[in-house]
């Protein structure tokens, strides 16, 4: 089965055509992603109408693009999936109008996907043997959620940040010591620097406070570590008696990109353990954008080892958004009946979401 996506749930345009065999491995055959990063970029964050109409603009040509690029006809297309919520709602709209117009010209199935779900989805690809239940942690600029995954349909939040996202965090002081939006990658790359001299048991090391609740749930909280590493960066600027203007010197922002990667990394790493430790998984998914953070997957993948669990995790390419990940979970979904009519709305929250799809289950069985 052929299945054509579309993702453009924030600042990416993307679709992709996968092939499904009967034994349910997926072959990717295109992914194409248009960015708007430069253009958000000038204004230091995602300009919501700003991105709906560069959705706009190029979604026709990023679906012409991925069913060339894949060497398929519009007739071989078995299924259209889509992004529905949560994101930006007229992000979401110019994804879910253009595939809604599609499935009807095409006289097939219409899947609304959910993109947190999809996220996690992404590890089908290129892991063929992956199966539900698994423990599932998604990281990215709007979530850091743990999931129960008791089927391919089925995800309970189990656990996750009371506030900001990792994403947030990392591009919240990113920005503060100068880096363009968004500055994951980038505090990625700078806290590798940090790592050769920032040595955490050194009794002067710069420390900063960990997002880990100090108790039994599986709850975590960010905005203290994005405040403490925001006032960190005023109070060294002013003691340094900087311009506003001037940039901190190479090795306090090296320093600082190591202390807050670490201090997130194990944050995350201690409620992981504890969710690991107190179920039977066999196997942990990691997902979203902050997925691709080198030293995070380093630390989960040591938490995995040590629970004797398998760690998995998609390629870079993977993690942050594309519209692979929309077609493996659409995948999923139809294989389970859950396909959407033509009333197929938009959602901005993930309680939307859970309503639409709660109830869409509810037909099903
Ligand atoms: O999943 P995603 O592409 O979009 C959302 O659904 O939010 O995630 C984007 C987030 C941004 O906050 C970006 O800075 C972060 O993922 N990110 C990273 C890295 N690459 C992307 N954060 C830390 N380290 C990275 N290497
Ligand atoms: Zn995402």
């Amino acid at each position: 089965m052929y299945i054509f996506a579309i993702e453009s749930s924030c600042d990416d345009t993307a679709a992709a055509v996968i092939h499904v065999d009967m034994c349910h491995r997926i072959n990717v055959l295109s992914s194409i992603v248009s960015s708007q990063i430069e253009t958000h970029a000038l204004y230091g964050g995602v300009v919501p109408e700003i991105a709906s109409r560069a959705h706009c603009e190029a979604i026709s040509h990023v679906a012409r693009e991925a069913i060339q690029t894949a060497g398929i006809t519009l007739s071989d297309i078995g299924a259209v999936a889509v992004t529905f919520a949560p994101g930006l709602i007229g992000s979401l709209l110019v994804g879910v109008s253009f595939a809604k117009s599609l499935a009807a010209v095409l006289d097939v199935p219409l899947i609304p996907v959910n993109h947190i779900e999809a996220h996690v989805a992404a590890s089908y690809a290129e892991n063929p043997n992956l199966e539900p239940p698994y423990l599932a942690l998604v990281v990215s600029g709007g979530h850091t959620s743990l999931y129960d995954v008791s089927d391919h349909i089925t995800f309970t939040e189990i656990g996750g940040t009371t506030d900001d996202a990792a994403g947030e965090a990392f591009d919240k002081v990113g920005r503060v010591m100068g880096m363009p939006y968004p500055g994951g990658a980038a505090m990625d790359k700078l806290a590798a620097v940090g790592f050769l001299t920032w040595d955490p048991s050194k009794k002067d090391a710069l420390h900063f406070p960990s997002p880990a609740k100090n108790d039994d749930s599986l709850n975590l909280s960010f905005s203290g570590i994005k405040t403490a590493a925001i006032n960190h960066i005023h109070t060294t600027r002013q003691r340094l008696k900087l311009e506003d203007d001037a940039p901190l010197p190479d090795e306090i922002r090296a320093e600082i990109a190591a202390a807050f990667t670490h201090a997130v990394c194990t944050g995350i790493a201690k409620k992981l353990d504890l969710a690991l430790k107190g179920h039977k998984y066999t196997s942990l998914v990691m997902a979203g954008g902050v997925a691709a953070n080198s030293h995070l997957r380093r630390h989960v993948s040591e938490v995995c080892e040590g629970n004797g669990v398998e760690f998995v995790v998609p390629s870079p390419k993977l993690c942050g958004d594309n519209a692979v990940m929309t077609a493996a979970q659409g995948y999923h979904m139809v294989r389970y009946g859950l396909t959407a009519d033509s009333t197929l709305n938009a959602f901005a929250s993930d309680e939307g979401a859970e309503e639409y799809l709660t109830a869409l289950k509810k037909l099903w069985r």
